[in-house]
């Protein structure tokens, strides 16, 4: 019998830095639901992979002095390590830069030319470089002076040059109807209408396509002095690694159109205009879903490297595993909505959820077994009410759950299951298995009680397979499950699959429980203890940044760094460091600045106050021994280990700009 397909995406991720948690969890959604579909009798196809092209990587790899290409296969290499680490089983990951993407992409591009969908013309705009993305003027926003980019709030840079242009006005109306007639096409619906109301209804303009002042791109192969707009080249991805317009186009023929591509919420708009629009243009069906979620927040702002408030997957997982940290990502937030990721959150959860009521569970329900029953699961007898009460349970939670994850409402899914690992608890609390064992009265009763639970268990483990992959084999284990088909998810759509006389076997716990604020502190100090010291890695970085302009700067790009008079009204020493004092700074605004400076050696906190000093006061916060520093103090270094801090020659207002 042919299976039913399931195609699911991630978006392709650039690899101009590691991959974080944002990223990571993306791709864990995506895992997580195929590893569903596939339980569901699916034949899954998971694609995910790396955006190599484009300007952004071109200047990080000058930046670090190795060719973009050198740049990339390092940081793609730590990319596939950190999904193995993930458990990410992914059928394919393709690269941008794989030949079998490159040739279609300019057959693709060349396609478009030909059927006069692309012309050339001359573009003059603003371009962002971290999003890849064009503007017009009246897209634009400002601050201080500065055009900014409305996406992601980053400088936008004016460029003229000779272009290619996709004619993306022609199927605005098409597209219109397209996403009106198709309502599942982009979830949440709330984000069709952002696209219809704020970028498709007030007119499609068209999409300048290629780029001639930079190199790292697909070159168009009937005009090689420009490169495929890195988007273009990008989206391609979903239908190039299928083999589409190549030799074997097998795997395209089987899976395409796509069932979802799971992307951030800043890229739907690529997703649902763009990407339709060419495929529309090559004559290709749409993919069925573009599902936009939400984004993890850091101290209230996207989780994002440049910004310099991420953390990463590797610490967490090296301390509690990949199951608990997938587990926090998919249970914390509703997909969709953005939400705040924190370590402090994440560890309760696993001390909540995982440790108390599903640990719990297991060690109680095996402990018993062997107490009781010398570790065979006993048979049941005569039911009550309490017991059909789980049984009705039991019976429903497949649907319950299927029904939530095939709208990728993760949150939701783990809460029916953590719901009735709750009833499992409780049905302990009432049953009360230890006064039923102190009599032989109680032992029929008690064989009922005992084989309902381990039943249940087994349900759980079914259940968490999706988002946590290797939990269930350590219940299974203990739970004495060795019989493959006990562990599917049709298995679990009766209640009683479970043999009586399985030997179950006591093992570890499966969640330690954590002291969570010795956790924290040993997470950050781990942290600190990889980085450089904060200020002179600021230093490094900013000397990078100037190197690649061979250290000059125009005068706009020196005044984007606003510099203003600080007065210091509190100092002290930042517990647990003994080179960090933290500041507190009056700007003349309402709220004081915390600023936290490495110059313990140099200066003691009664020195400081009083100081009229240099703020950097346009700087990302950033968090060090857990208080964010919003800022940095100036101050001249000779490199023979003297330190002073920049003050101001007399009495000056707080607030007043430096410059
Ligand atoms: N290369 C493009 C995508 C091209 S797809 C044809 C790109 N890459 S990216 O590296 O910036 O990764 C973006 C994706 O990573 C987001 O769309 C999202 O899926 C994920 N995330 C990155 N940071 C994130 C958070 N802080 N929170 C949630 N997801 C985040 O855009």
């Amino acid at each position: 019998m042919n299976k039913p397909k399931f195609y699911i995406t991630t978006p392709i991720y650039y690899p101009s830095g590691n991959m974080h948690i944002g990223h990571t969890y993306t791709t864990v959604a995506a895992d997580s639901m195929t590893r569903f579909k596939k339980m569901c009798g699916y034949d899954t196809y998971f694609l995910t992979g790396t955006d190599e092209h484009g300007q952004k990587i071109e200047r990080k790899a000058e930046e670090a002095g190795v060719t973009p290409k050198q740049y990339v296969d390092k940081i793609v290499a730590e990319t596939k390590e950190l999904w193995k680490l993930m458990n990410i089983e992914y059928d394919d990951f393709i690269r941008t830069t794989d030949e079998r993407h490159e040739k279609v992409v300019q057959k693709i591009f060349r396609k478009f030319y030909e059927q006069g969908d692309i012309y050339k013309s001359e573009y003059e705009g603003y371009y962002c470089t971290p999003c890849e993305s064009f503007w017009t003027p009246t897209q634009l926003k400002e601050k201080d002076g500065v055009k900014i980019c409305p996406d992601c709030g980053r400088p936008v840079e004016l460029t003229k040059e000779e272009s290619y242009f996709f004619r993306m006005s022609k199927y605005q109306d098409w597209l219109i109807d397209y996403i009106e007639t198709h309502p599942d096409f982009i979830q949440p619906p709330s984000r069709a209408n952002e696209m219809l109301n704020n970028f498709l209804r007030p007119g499609l303009q068209d999409l300048c396509v290629s780029r001639t002042s930079f190199k790292w791109g697909v070159p168009v192969d009937f005009d090689p002095k420009h490169v495929v707009y890195v988007w273009i080249d990008a989206l391609s991805n979903y239908i190039t690694a299928l083999g589409y317009l190549s030799e074997n186009d097998s795997l395209f023929q089987k899976y395409w159109p796509a069932d979802v591509h799971l992307v951030g919420k800043e890229i739907v708009r690529f997703h649902t205009i763009y990407w339709p629009i060419m495929l529309h243009a090559l004559g290709l069906p749409l993919p069925k879903q573009v599902f936009g979620h939400g984004w993890l927040l850091f101290g209230g702002d996207k989780m994002s490297k440049s910004k310099g408030n991420v953390e990463y997957p590797g610490p967490i997982v090296k301390r509690y595993g990949t199951d608990a940290l997938r587990y926090y990502l998919m249970r914390e937030m509703p997909f969709g909505s953005d939400g705040n990721y924190t370590n402090e959150a994440m560890l309760n959860r696993m001390n909540s959820d995982l440790c108390n009521d599903l640990g719990n569970l297991v060690s109680r329900t095996v402990a018993m077994i062997e107490k009781y029953f010398g570790g065979a699961v006993p048979e049941a007898g005569e039911l009550r009410d309490e017991d059909r009460h789980i049984i009705d349970l039991f019976e429903a939670l497949p649907g319950a759950v299927e029904k939530y994850m095939n709208e990728l409402q993760f949150s939701l899914a783990l809460s029916e299951i953590w719901k009735f690992v709750g009833e499992l608890n409780r049905y302990i609390d009432i049953t009360q298995p230890w006064v039923l064992g102190k009599s032989e009265e109680g032992l029929p009763r008690l064989k009922t009680v005992m084989y309902t639970l381990a039943e249940g268990v087994r349900a759980v483990a079914v259940h968490i397979y999706p988002v946590m992959p290797s939990t269930p084999e350590r219940i299974y284990a203990q739970l004495g499950v060795t019989d493959e088909s006990l562990k599917t998810w049709e298995s679990v759509r009766k209640f009683g699959g479970l043999k009586p006389g399985t030997v179950v076997k006591k093992g570890e716990a499966l969640f330690p429980r954590v002291d969570v604020q010795k956790e924290l502190k040993a997470i950050f100090d781990e942290k600190e203890a990889a980085k450089p010291a904060p200020v002179a890695e600021q230093a490094k970085e900013a000397k990078a940044e100037a190197k690649a302009d061979n250290g000059m700067v125009t005068v706009d790009e020196f005044f984007k760094t606003k510099l203003v008079a600080a007065k210091i009204v509190a100092c002290e020493k930042v517990e647990g460091s003994d080179k960090l004092l933290k500041s507190t700074l009056d700007i003349g605004e309402d709220k004081p600045r915390t600023v936290l400076s490495g110059i313990a050696k140099w200066y003691s906190p009664e020195d400081m106050v009083g100081r009229t000093v240099i703020l950097v006061k346009n700087l990302p916060p950033r968090k060090m021994k857990g208080i964010f520093s919003e800022g940095m103090l100036l101050c001249a270094d000779d490199n023979n280990g003297n330190v002073k801090l920049l003050t101001v020659d007399g009495d000056i207002k707080p607030g007043s700009e430096v410059g």
